[in-house]
């Protein structure tokens, strides 16, 4: 992050000759047969300091890498400085230059243990007290709606890091929440989106929490003002409004000019990023469905992580291990994506939450100082969970012609052992199955052998699997609040790593302002096709298509 380019780096060159020479000869299956201590050479366990039970396994065993590799690729990250960015981080130093800014999410998990004094920072204990206190009220039915009736309905609307968290977590935590406490996300600004959700909601019993770092974001006002209107036509008095309205964010006084007084406002700081923001105030909605405890079990899960990040050395340093690995792939192989592939369907959403953790922090083509990379920077992040990817996309990445790294996470226990876990061991054994295979695949006597001597060339040639793919496997005793944090919190590291050694700013998202401008002056052109002026001639004509359809 110091915003040199990663390719000045005496270790990337050196990186990039390991790779012109020796990758060719890089196979998984004879790196394997030649060292029988290779899993233990290559996996490391992260456990936490305060609960045993939280133990998180990398097997990293399965990668093109040899010990003379990865200390190479470690020698990266020393040479980028990843451990002094890294004490940056966690001092509170501005390492957000492009907005001037803090990136302290770490601070909104480490119950007081963080040494800084940007402002805000002392609050943080309050503002959870103020969660423990509000979602005690709503879950015990002290909090009433205004015609006296409990909450039995919360609706989360934001967009991006003010929504993906509390619905990933939401739903990885599934095990742990208030069943009788229906939670709901709009984000999208589809009217399409919230219509369905409000389908399913009483206004007397529902409870909308209105999630919105800048309270600006056109989706999430255009979808409150909905929501507000939609209530009012039941409930008629504004001042049922606070019964039946919060607001999490950093602005109050826009928060305030919405109608939402600052007593049900939870605060957050421009400190935290939206993608790293579901540890502070936007996390209420995890609160509420979880249970206040199992959300500080999150927190103390994540800041265990944080410590392991801030403490262990790099060799054993489980996010710089990613990275690094990471960096391999990317820069030297040239892949273009990598997959997240959870055999845990409660972690259905964990690749959709890692798209914006990843893509909107490392996807950057300049340094911190304003140069151009002349590598590439963050992957195409994307999956699924297993085993439904296996009968939908697997195919490509075991046959295809793409080289693509895959994390494969799971548990060893499931929350639901039916039918005397049978189907956890499916599930695990296609999870273990999946990556031996991707590495150590088929070769073509084997497939003869099996065919017998008259199989035709053409079938004998599609039945062959390379190998060679690598993939990491990650697994934990069970998906318990406090494992789920340490897990995010693994790959927030992870992307903050990589980003020290692109010499990018991870912190900002400057990417999605242009589409929001011109979406804005788009939107005053609609009613008049002679209002249609500034645009190439594909935009206009599309647009003018729309005005001669539209119905209304
Ligand atoms: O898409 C850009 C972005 O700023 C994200 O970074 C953020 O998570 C999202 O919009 C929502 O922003 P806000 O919480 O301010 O409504």
């Amino acid at each position: 992050m110091s915003g040199k380019l990663a390719s000045s780096y005496a270790s990337w060159a050196e990186l990039q000759k390991i790779y012109d020479h020796q990758h060719s000869k890089l196979v998984l299956k004879d790196l394997f047969a030649q060292d029988p201590e290779r899993f233990k050479k290559f996996s490391k366990e992260y456990t936490s300091s305060t609960n045993p039970e939280t133990t998180i396994l990398l097997d990293y065993s399965k990668n093109l890498i040899t010990e003379p590799i990865l200390a190479k690729l470690l020698d990266l990250a020393r040479e980028a400085g990843v451990e002094e960015w890294r004490d940056k981080m966690f001092a509170g130093e501005h390492i957000n230059n492009s907005e001037g800014r803090a990136v302290l999410h770490v601070a909104l998990r480490a119950f007081g243990e963080i040494n800084t004094t940007e402002e805000g920072v002392s609050q943080v204990g309050s503002v959870l007290a103020h969660i423990k206190e509000f979602t005690e009220a709503v879950r015990s039915g002290q909090w009433k709606g205004y015609t006296g009736k409990s909450i039995d309905t919360i609706v989360n609307i934001g967009i991006g890091g003010s929504d993906l968290g509390p619905v990933m977590v939401t739903e990885a935590l599934k095990p742990y929440s208030k069943r009788d406490l229906k939670a709901k996300f709009v984000s999208n600004v589809d009217g399409t989106h919230i219509a369905e959700v409000l389908r399913e909601c009483n206004p007397e019993t529902t409870l909308f929490i209105i999630a919105s770092k800048t309270f600006t974001t056109q989706e999430t006002i255009t979808n409150a003002e909905t929501a507000r209107s939609w209530f009012l036509d039941t409930a008629k008095d504004k001042a049922h409004v606070a019964k039946h309205f919060v607001a999490l964010s950093t602005n109050t006084k826009a928060v305030t000019a919405f109608g939402i007084s600052e007593q049900n406002m939870f605060q957050f700081w421009d400190w935290v990023g939206g993608r790293y923001s579901l540890w502070s105030a936007i996390g209420l909605s995890i609160a509420l469905v979880i249970g206040y405890e199992n959300f500080e079990a999150l927190l103390k899960g994540a800041h265990g992580m944080d410590m392991h990040f801030r403490e262990a050395p790099l060799e054993r340093n489980l996010p710089v291990l990613l990275a690094v690995i990471g960096i391999w792939y990317n820069d030297f192989y040239g892949s273009q994506t990598h997959a997240l592939l959870p055999y845990d369907q409660y972690l259905n959403k964990f690749a959709d939450y890692f798209q914006q953790g990843d893509m909107e922090s490392n996807g950057k083509s300049v340094t911190k100082n304003g140069e151009r990379v002349n590598y590439q920077t963050g992957p195409i992040i994307w999956g699924a969970s297993g085993t439904n990817g296996q009968h939908s996309f697997y195919q490509l990445v075991h046959q295809g012609t793409k080289l693509i790294p895959a994390d494969f996470i799971a548990p060893a226990t499931t929350h639901n052992p039916i039918n005397h876990s049978k189907h956890h061991r499916i599930l695990l054994s296609n999870f273990f199955a999946q990556p031996e295979a991707l590495a150590f695949g088929k070769t073509e006597e084997e497939v003869r052998a099996e065919l017998g001597s008259g199989a035709a060339e053409e079938v004998v040639k599609s039945k062959v699997f390379e190998g060679n793919r690598p993939t990491n496997s990650i697994m934990f005793p069970l998906l318990t609040p406090e494992v789920l944090g340490a897990l995010i919190a693994l790959y927030e590291h992870k992307i903050f790593t990589q980003g020290v050694i692109w010499g990018i700013n991870s912190f900002d998202q400057m990417g999605v302002e242009l589409g929001k401008v011109l979406a804005k002056k788009i939107l005053a052109q609609l009613e008049k096709p002679e209002d249609v002026q500034g645009h190439d001639s594909s935009t206009t004509g599309l647009i003018h298509y729309y005005q001669k359809w539209r119905k209304e």
